[in-house]
């Protein structure tokens, strides 16, 4: 059973963010059936930076996304943002080193930030 099922009423209107928060759900969905599947920590590393990796992209168009329409509350979303990175690449390096283990309970942490995020900051800027 997945994690998050995506919602087409999630969608902000711009057909690359929207696929991209799409592509986020199903990291998050991979990455939770790799734990309940008691996957080793490589399968789960791998996922975990792919995750990452893709969020940073994603910002990054969503936040030229904002430029191009001059969104007017762009600063306190791209504080968001950055906040956000900076939580989520210090687990992945935290895990990385060995010092944390992944848990059902971080990702639903993660997920939950991840579906309020879009549903109710996302949807602003469409
Ligand atoms: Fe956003």
């Amino acid at each position: 059973m997945p994690l998050v099922t995506w919602s087409d009423q999630w969608k902000i209107g711009n057909t690359l963010i929207d696929n991209q928060h799409k592509r986020l759900v199903s990291l998050m969905n991979e990455l939770n059936d790799a734990m309940v599947a008691g996957k080793g920590n490589d399968a789960l590393e791998k996922i975990l930076r792919a995750l990452v990796t893709y969020t940073q992209t994603h910002f990054a168009d969503e936040e030229k996304l904002m430029v191009r329409l001059n969104y007017k509350d762009y600063p306190r979303h791209l504080a968001i943002h950055r906040e956000f990175t900076t939580t989520i690449k210090g687990f992945h390096e935290k895990y990385r080193s060995g010092n944390s283990h992944l848990t059902v309970q971080l990702l639903v942490t993660l997920k939950d930030w991840l579906v309020n995020h879009i549903k109710n900051e996302d949807q602003k800027i469409g």
